[in-house]
């Protein structure tokens, strides 16, 4: 209790990031995601509308534009399973549709062979353009390979599909600051830089398959690595490494046989969890059914992100702390714009040419501002934003 009167006190402090829209920045461009380096100079908070990118880093339209007037659109989405994958799916054919195209969309279940098989569909059905949030962002190269024979662009959605020269645009929200963010939030909640500590703290981060899950982790990580180093705060499990903490298939079941085991073999002498790093919310929906049912301390923070109705449920009921909020809504209608700038052969609006290389060269993208949501903010961020009704909360 002591602990979430603290949180709240600290978090009203915080309420004034409320960066909603597009713009953002991340740090230089690495082959792989492996410690990025410091996050470049903030780009100016985005207005209502997405702020149009810099003119030095517009992309030229690429060149390998579809035929004119090809209006089909292939949108592949990784699963239903997860709240954040049916939004973003039904947003953008909403807006696609709206905006005149013809719309293909398809979920594959979170399986992979399934996904090339929907792609290659799409390809074979003649769409102009493919959106792509990958399951296994290495796993695309060579059904890819028959989009770029066929000059269909792509637009990687959300997660960067690598190792291929296939992928023309990556759009997608700063998935570095997500994890920054986190890590900040933790940082100030247990007022890490004023308090003398030691703090516990255990960390759950998503699929090693995905490329954005390192760049949530090592956002977190950069925050918390000094005073990890200072003793201040201490993983009792010894997990520490990304491969240590990653989660399959970003799975809750998976997150809560791991967070049993830590409970069971680190806290069972009554210490308390101070802070529990979670990547996403599927994963601390994981954690949080772990502690209900195994740990009698008092109760931690607990990170999270896309704002699921369960989690933001649960951050109502006190179970999780924060949730980074990404609003489906922004990135699909980046996509939708991206879309018609390409199919136009205009200068597709980017913002971020340096950070992401997908194994074949660096990807022009446009990175929307994650901004979080506690119980301080989330009936301004979510519910007067229409994103949510009270009702969907209860
Ligand atoms: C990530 C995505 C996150 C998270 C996770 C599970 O790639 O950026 O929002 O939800 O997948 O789907």
């Amino acid at each position: 209790m002591k602990k979430k009167l603290l949180g709240a006190v600290l978090s009203v402090a915080m309420v004034a990031t409320l960066l909603a829209g597009c713009g953002g920045s991340a740090p230089a461009a690495d082959a792989a995601p492996a410690a990025p380096a410091a996050t470049e100079e903030a780009a100016p908070a985005a207005e209502e509308e997405a702020a149009p990118a810099a003119e030095e880093e517009a992309a030229p339209a690429d060149d390998a534009a579809a035929p004119a007037g090809n209006m089909k659109v292939g949108v592949a989405m990784p699963t239903k399973d997860l709240q954040r994958w049916n939004q973003d799916g039904s947003n953008m054919e909403a807006e696609l549709k709206a905006a005149g195209y013809e719309v293909d969309l398809q979920y594959a279940s979170n399986d992979v062979q399934t996904q090339v098989s929907q792609i290659e569909n799409m390809i074979n059905n003649g769409c102009g353009v493919l959106v792509i949030a990958s399951i296994e962002g290495d796993s695309l190269g060579t059904v890819l390979a028959t989009a770029k024979e066929k000059n269909i662009p792509v637009i990687a959605y959300d997660r960067l599909i690598m190792n291929t020269d296939a992928v023309s645009y990556y759009a997608t929200f700063d998935n570095y600051m997500v994890g920054t963010k986190q890590g900040e939030y933790i940082r100030d909640q247990l007022k890490l830089d004023t308090e003398a500590g030691p703090f516990n703290l255990e960390i759950t981060a998503g699929d090693p398959g995905d490329n954005n899950a390192r760049y949530f982790y090592q956002g977190a990580i950069d925050v918390l690595q000094p005073y990890i180093d200072e003793g201040k705060l201490v993983v009792k499990s010894g997990q520490l490494d990304f491969d240590q903490v990653a989660t399959a298939s970003w799975s809750s079941e998976n997150a809560q046989s791991r967070a049993e085991n830590i409970v069971s073999s680190n806290y069972s002498d009554g210490s308390n969890i101070d802070a529990w790093l979670c990547s996403n919310d599927s994963t601390a929906q994981g954690v949080v059914a772990a502690l209900d049912a195994n740990y009698n301390g008092e109760w931690p923070i607990i990170t999270g992100q896309d704002c699921d109705v369960v989690s933001v449920q649960n951050m109502i009921a006190g179970k999780q702390s924060m949730s980074i909020f990404k609003d489906t809504r922004t990135l699909a209608s980046q996509v939708v714009k991206m879309v018609g700038q390409i199919l136009s052969g205009e200068t597709v609006d980017v913002n971020d040419t340096k950070t992401y290389d997908n194994g074949t060269g660096v990807i022009p993208s446009y990175l929307c501002e994650p901004v979080f949501a506690d119980i301080n903010n989330y009936k301004e961020l979510l519910i007067d934003s229409g994103y949510y009704t009270e009702d969907d909360l209860k």
